[in-house]
């Protein structure tokens, strides 16, 4: 029989509910325990997803024996001190993202789970749906040639109250570190490096985050990605790809992608759909599984020092905005 890992979630919130509903979809994952604040809370989502154990406190999560892997769904300002409780009781940790509110917060964590010798990564599941591996292969083969620019725009109408977690200081609110993280995360993969300079503007909401930037990276030989993200007017969603060789499409929604378009000089579009059922969630922690059971501390696909890397690429952009959260 085949040995399920166990997971834990800690915060019963939105994304950990689809979490939990997409672990039903992998071959490894079973849901073992949630943990909430509210213990009425914990015990009614655990009722949703199969009866997982409830606890009414994120220590008590982390000190349940019968738990592998914690999953750190809280909002972001949370997200180092929640991966540290997990880390600490000697739990591996997927934390969702932005894994930290800042590069600093970053090191800590990843350590933590070194010194520990846990597995740890950041929650970027674009990173690991089956339109995301066969892109990468695309590029890998060299099919539209020199990468020369990228193009993504991540943009959702966010018609909610100042309190809400996107507009939010406290709770680590901005467009930047919710969706910007996306198309920045997606220059990192395709560039396989960080820009070497930053060209941006932003607006800020009257709580004084952003609420809609571009930014524009600049890479060795002139490459280039421009990226726009708005949490104010919504967008295509799209990415786009150019190469000396001609461009990929990775069509609306690229943080979830389920088709591409790759168009080669002097040949018709090739157009690829890879559905598949639930939300996509699965593939990530499938991933998880994989590096588990093969002994892996960090991913291949989403190494820890490139998570860092781009941590460090949204501080240098934050300061040229001038924003800071609490105790930065
Ligand atoms: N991968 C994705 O596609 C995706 C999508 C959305 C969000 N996210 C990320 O996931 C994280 C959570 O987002 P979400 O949309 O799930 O948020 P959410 O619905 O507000 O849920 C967050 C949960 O965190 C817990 N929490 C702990 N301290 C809190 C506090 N002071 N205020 C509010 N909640 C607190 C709460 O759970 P308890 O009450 O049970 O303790 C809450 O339900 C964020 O970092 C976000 O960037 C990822």
């Amino acid at each position: 029989m085949t040995k399920k890992i166990k997971w834990g979630i800690m915060g019963c919130g939105g994304i950990a509910n689809n979490y939990a509903s997409d672990l039903a979809f992998t071959k490894y994952g079973q849901l073992a325990a949630v943990g909430s604040r509210s213990l009425s809370k914990a015990k009614k989502f655990a009722a949703q997803h199969g009866g997982a154990v409830a606890y009414g406190s994120y220590e008590e999560l982390a000190a349940d024996p019968n738990v592998d892997i914690v999953y750190v769904a809280t909002p972001h300002p949370y997200h180092m001190d929640n991966t540290l409780l997990a880390i600490n009781s000697g739990k591996h940790v997927l934390c969702e993202k932005p894994i930290a509110m800042n590069a600093g917060q970053t090191r800590r964590m990843i350590a933590a789970a070194q010194k520990k010798g846990v597995f740890l990564m950041e929650a970027m599941w674009t990173r690991f749906f089956p339109a995301t591996i066969q892109l990468r292969q695309w590029l890998a083969e060299g099919r539209i040639g020199k990468v020369l620019a990228v193009e993504a725009d991540f943009g959702i109408h966010f018609r909610v109250g100042p309190e809400h977690r996107i507009f939010n200081p406290d709770l680590g609110g901005g467009t930047l570190l919710d969706l910007g993280i996306y198309p920045i995360s997606f220059a990192s993969m395709v560039y396989g490096a960080q820009p070497k300079k930053i060209v941006s503007t932003v607006h800020k909401a009257k709580t004084g985050v952003d609420d809609h930037a571009v930014i524009t990276f600049e890479y060795p030989d002139s490459a280039t990605a421009a990226l726009s993200i708005s949490s104010i007017v919504s967008m295509k969603n799209e990415a786009r790809i150019f190469g000396t060789a001609d461009m990929i499409t990775v069509h609306d929604g690229f943080f979830h992608p389920t088709r591409l378009t790759l168009e080669a000089e002097g040949k018709k579009p090739k157009t690829v759909d890879l559905p598949h059922p639930g939300g996509g969630m699965q593939f990530e922690a499938e991933h998880v599984h994989q590096c588990l059971r093969n002994g892996k501390l960090q991913s291949d696909y989403l190494p820890l020092d490139e998570t860092l890397a781009i941590m460090q690429t949204l501080d240098k952009i934050r300061r040229q905005w001038k924003l800071k959260y609490a105790n930065e």
